[in-house]
C-alpha cells in the first residue's frame, strides 16, 4: 500500500449535485481535508448538466455537510477556497472543450501541477458518453497524473462491462482506471486482510480439512424507500452480489499474496473467482418483497412502492450456493444472501467449522452448526465472535457454547468512512481497494445465469429472512442459514 503524501490535485467530481456526491462524497473530502495527509493538496470542481453557478454548488455542498452533522466557518471557508462548478449543459464538444479551458485555468490559479482525479458519480448510462467525452477533449492526459474513478455498477452484464473495460482502455490505461466497490473501503472489509494474514493462527485450518461452509450475508431493514426506479434496473444480484458480496467472498476465499498491493491481491481475488463453478437452477434462490409487517407496523411490497412497475420481476433478494473448485476449498459451500426487508439490518461473514473429529462428548452434545463459529460482523457493530465449547461448571460433563467477543467501536472507537479511504487511496495512485478489469468480468461471468431473466422470482413477506425455499439451498449442503 502506498502510504506517501498525496501530490497536489484537482478532483472533477460527475454528478456532483447527486445523492452520492452529497452524501458520501463531499463530507469524504472534507474530513480528508481536516484529518489527512491530503490537507491542502485537493481543489474539487464539480460538474452536472444543471446550470448552476460557482456560489451556488458551495451552498449545495455547505447543505450537504450540514446534513452531515458539521457546520461552522471551517464548513465555509473551505467550501469558498477549495470547491468549483462546471456547467456541461448539452455535453456537446463546446461543453467539454469549455470544461478543459476551466480545468486549465483553475490549475494555473491555485498552483496545481496537472493531477487530475476523474469521478464518475453518475448513472450508469452516462459512464460511457462521458468516457468517450473525456478523451476526445483530451482530458485523458495532463501535465501530471490522470486518473479516472467508476462508481458500481460496473455494467449491467458481461458484455455491457467488456464494452466499458474496452472504451476506457482505449483513453487510459488499466493504472489509470479506479473501478470503485465502496465495501473495499470498510475497515472491517479490509481487516479480513490483516485477520487472515497477521496472524498465523487462521492460516493453517482456513480450508477443505477444517470448515464446514462460509456464508455472507447482507441484510438490510430497509426496502428501496425513494430510488424504487432506479432499483428496477438493478435487483440484489446486480446492486450487492456480483460486486460487494463477490469481493468480499474474494478476500475470504483467497490465498496469501505476494504482498498488499493492488496487483498481487487483485491476482488471488481473480483466482477465486476463476474457480466458481457454474452456478446451476438449483443452486439460488431469488426473491421480491411482498406486503408484511415490522415493528408493529405495516409495510408496502415491492410492487406498490414508488417508480416499480406494478408486474415487475425485479428481484430484491438473491440466495446463492457456491462451489469453489480449487485445493483449498473443494466440498465447502459458499452461501452468498441479499435482501430488501429483511428481518434485521446486518452484514457478516459466518465461517462454521467442522465438529471434533470423535464424537467423545456423545451423548451429551450434538454437534450441530455450533460447535466452533468465527462471526465477522462488518455493519452494525464491526467486530468478530469466536464461538467456542466450556464445560457447564457443576455436576458431570455438560457442554456450553460461549463467545469470544470484540468489537471495534470499544477498542477504537468511530470508524472512518469507506469513502475517505478510497479517495486517499486515489489521490496516492494505490489500487490495492479497487477491482481490476478481469475482476470484474469474472464476477459478471458467476452472476450470469442469475440475471438472464429465465427464473423464477419467489414472494416473501417484508419483514421476513426471504423466501422459504432459501433454506433448501442450504440445507442442500447440510447447513442452516444463521439468522440473528
Ligand atoms: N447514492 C449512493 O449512495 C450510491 C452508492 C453507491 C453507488 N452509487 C452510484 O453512483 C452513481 C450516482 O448515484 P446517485 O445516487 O448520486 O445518482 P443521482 O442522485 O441520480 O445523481 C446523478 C447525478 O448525475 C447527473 N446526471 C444524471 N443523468 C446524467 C446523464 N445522463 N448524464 C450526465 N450526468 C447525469 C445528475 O445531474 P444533472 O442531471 O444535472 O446532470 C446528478 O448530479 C450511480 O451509478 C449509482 O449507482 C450511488
Amino acid at each position: 500500500m502506498n502510504r506517501g503524501y498525496p501530490d497536489r490535485h484537482l478532483i472533477v467530481i460527475f454528478g456532483a449535485t447527486g445523492d452520492l456526491a452529497h452524501r458520501k462524497l463531499i463530507p469524504a473530502l472534507y474530513e480528508l481535508e481536516r484529518h489527512s495527509q491530503a490537507k491542502g493538496r485537493a481543489t474539487i470542481m464539480g460538474v452536472a448538466r444543471a446550470g448552476i453557478s460557482d456560489q451556488e454548488y458551495r451552498q449545495q455542498v455547505i447543505d450537504a455537510m450540514k446534513a452531515a452533522g458539521e457546520t461552522g466557518p471551517e464548513v465555509t471557508d473551505w467550501a469558498h477556497r477549495a470547491i468549483f462548478f462546471q456547467t456541461l449543459g448539452d455535453q456537446g464538444s463546446a461543453a467539454y472543450q469549455a470544461l478543459r479551458a476551466r480545468i486549465e485555468e483553475l490549475e494555473q490559479s491555485v498552483g496545481s501541477p496537472g493531477n487530475r482525479m476523474f469521478y464518475l458519480a453518475l448513472p450508469l448510462p452516462a459512464f460511457p458518453p462521458t468516457v468517450e467525452a473525456l478523451g476526445a477533449a483530451g482530458l485523458n492526459k495532463s501535465p501530471g497524473w490522470t486518473r479516472i474513478v467508476v462508481e458500481k455498477p460496473f455494467g449491467r452484464d458481461l458484455d455491457s462491462a467488456k464494452s466499458l473495460n474496452a472504451l476506457l482502455h482505449r483513453f487510459y490505461s488499466e493504472d489509470d482506471v479506479f473501478r470503485l466497490d465502496h465495501y473495499l473501503g470498510k475497515e472491517t472489509v479490509q481487516n479480513l486482510i490483516a485477520f487472515r494474514f497477521g496472524n498465523a493462527l487462521w492460516e493453517p485450518i482456513w480450508n477443505r480439512d477444517r470448515i464446514k461452509a462460509v456464508e455472507i450475508t447482507a441484510a438490510e431493514e430497509l426496502g428501496v424507500e425513494s430510488r424504487g426506479a432506479f432499483y428496477e434496473q438493478a435487483g440484489a444480484v446486480r446492486d450487492i452480489i456480483q460486486n460487494h458480496l463477490l469481493q468480499v467472498l474474494g478476500l475470504v476465499a483467497m490465498d496469501a499474496p505476494a504482498g498488499i498491493d493492488g496487483s498481487s491481491v487483485s491476482n488471488e481475488k481473480l483466482k477465486v473467482l476463476k474457480s466458481i463453478a457454474p452456478i446451476r437452477e438449483q443452486d439460488f434462490v431469488l426473491g421480491q418483497y411482498a406486503a408484511g409487517e415490522a415493528n408493529g407496523k405495516s409495510i408496502l411490497g415491492y410492487r406498490q412502492e414508488t417508480g416499480v412497475k406494478p408486474d415487475s420481476r425485479t428481484e430484491t433478494f438473491a440466495a446463492v450456493r457456491l462451489a469453489i473448485n480449487s485445493w483449498r476449498w473443494e466440498g465447502v459451500p459458499f452461501y452468498l444472501r441479499t435482501g430488501k426487508r429483511m428481518a434485521k439490518k446486518t452484514t457478516k461473514i459466518v465461517v462454521t467449522f467442522h465438529c471434533p473429529p470423535a464424537a467423545v462428548f456423545n451423548p451429551y452434545i450434538v454437534c450441530g452448526n455450533e460447535s466452533n463459529r468465527l462471526t465477522i460482523t462488518l455493519q452494525p457493530n464491526e467486530g468478530f465472535n469466536l464461538a467456542f465449547q466450556v464445560k457447564i461448571p457443576g455436576e458431570g460433563m455438560r457442554l456450553h457454547t460461549q463467545e469470544m467477543r470484540f468489537r471495534y467501536a470499544d477498542e477504537f472507537g468511530k470508524l472512518p468512512e469507506a469513502y475517505q479511504t478510497l479517495l486517499l487511496d486515489v489521490m496516492r495512485g494505490d489500487h490495492t481497494l479497487f477491482v481490476r478489469n478481469d475482476e470484474v468480468e469474472a464476477a459478471w461471468q458467476v452472476c450470469e445465469p442469475l440475471i438472464n431473466g429465465k427464473s423464477e422470482v419467489y414472494v416473501y413477506p417484508a419483514g421476513s429472512w426471504g423466501p422459504s425455499r432459501t433454506d433448501a439451498i442450504a440445507e442442500g449442503g447440510q447447513h442452516s442459514w444463521v439468522n440473528q
